[in-house]
Parts: structure tokens; sequence; C-alpha cells
């Protein structure tokens, strides 16, 4: 029997566990500590989504590292090329450091696709990127993640970080959509 939850006028339930999470990270964790060893990666987690997936993920990574956030914000340009991204919070230069991206879930691509290019102007010696979730089907933008917690449907999903209208981020599982809820 799946839990339910309430956000709002939405009924959300049970669907990627605390416990699948952890697992899955513990894993990432791995692969990024053996892949950056003796680099003093700059990690650089993307506010407010990922703030408890980059926590959990610089725990599992037995590394010399740093860690930064960043929030992105958007807004509807004048003209037909859409939304705009802002960059606030990376007060520190990026140049010769690698760089780990940490984002709660790719939808789109648009905002990572924008963010990473923004990165790699400034002449960082690499750039990663680690994204708890990716939504497949509903990708528009080219985006290459190094690291993957979850592939799932596209579905909305709220929990361990992730929101709707502000709420169900200090959920510690994840939540999709219930339909016909
Ligand atoms: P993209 O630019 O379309 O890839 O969207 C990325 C951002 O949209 C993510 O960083 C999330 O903040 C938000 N987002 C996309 N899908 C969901 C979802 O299912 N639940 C909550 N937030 C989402
Ligand atoms: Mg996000």
């Amino acid at each position: 029997m799946k839990k339910l939850i309430k956000a709002n006028d939405l009924v959300f339930e049970t669907f990627i566990s605390a416990q699948q999470i952890s697992e899955r990270i513990k894993i990432l964790g791995k692969q990024i500590e053996s892949r950056n060893q003796d680099k003093k990666p700059l990690f650089i987690g993307v506010l407010n989504g990922a703030f408890m997936f980059t926590a959990d993920l610089v725990r599992a990574c037995d590394l010399e590292c740093e860690i930064a956030f960043v929030r992105l914000s958007s807004y509807q340009g004048t003209q037909s090329m859409g939304k705009i991204e802002t960059v606030y919070g990376l007060e520190m230069s990026i140049e010769g450091r690698h760089i780990i991206v940490v984002e709660d879930i790719v939808d789109s691509g648009r905002t990572l696709n924008y963010f990473l290019d923004f990165l790699k102007k400034q002449n960082p010696l690499s750039v990663e990127l680690a994204s708890l979730l990716l939504k497949p089907d509903a990708l528009k933008f080219s985006v290459k993640i190094d690291y993957l917690g979850f592939e799932i449907a596209d579905k909305f999903v709220i929990g361990y970080g992730l929101d709707y209208d502000g709420l169900g981020r200090n959920l510690e599982d994840i939540y999709q959509l219930k339909e016909n809820g």
C-alpha cells in the first residue's frame, strides 16, 4: 500500500524510498571518488532543489574537495529566445578547477544546458554533472550526465529537496504525482 501525502491541492504517492536513494548515492559517491582522486574538485550544488542531494553526495565521497552553491534565476525575455538565466552565488574563480555540478533533476535540460555552458566559458579543467533524477522523455536540450541517480517517467515528483509550490522539500522519500488523485 503506497503512502499518500498532500501538498496544497495535489496528492502524491511514495515512489523512491529514502533507503533506495541512500544506496544509490553510496555508489555514485564511490564513482566520483575514484575519478577525482587528487583533483580537489569543487562541487557546485544548484539551489534550492539540490541542497539535500548535495549534502548526502559529498558525504559519500572520501575526497579533499570544496563545496559551493548557486541559485539560477530565469525570466521571460522579450525575444523569441525565451528564458534567460542569471547565476547568483558563484563568487570564486573556477579557472583551472575540476567542477562537479550537483542537480536534483534534469527535466527539459534547459537549466543545465545553460549552466554547464556558462561554467565551461570560465576555463575550468573539467566540468562533470551529477543529477539525482532524469526524465528522459522530457529532454529537449542536450545535457551529459556523468553520475545519474535514477531515470524516471515524465511525471511530477516532490521530496528529498524537490518541491511543488515550495512544499515537500523536507520529505526524506521521493513522491510522484498520483493519477486521478
Ligand atoms: P529543466 O530546466 O527543464 O531541466 O528543469 C530543471 C528544474 O525544474 C529542476 O532543477 C527542478 O528545480 C525543476 N523540476 C523539473 N521537474 C520537476 C519535478 O518533477 N518536480 C520538482 N521540480 C522539478
Ligand atoms: Mg533544480
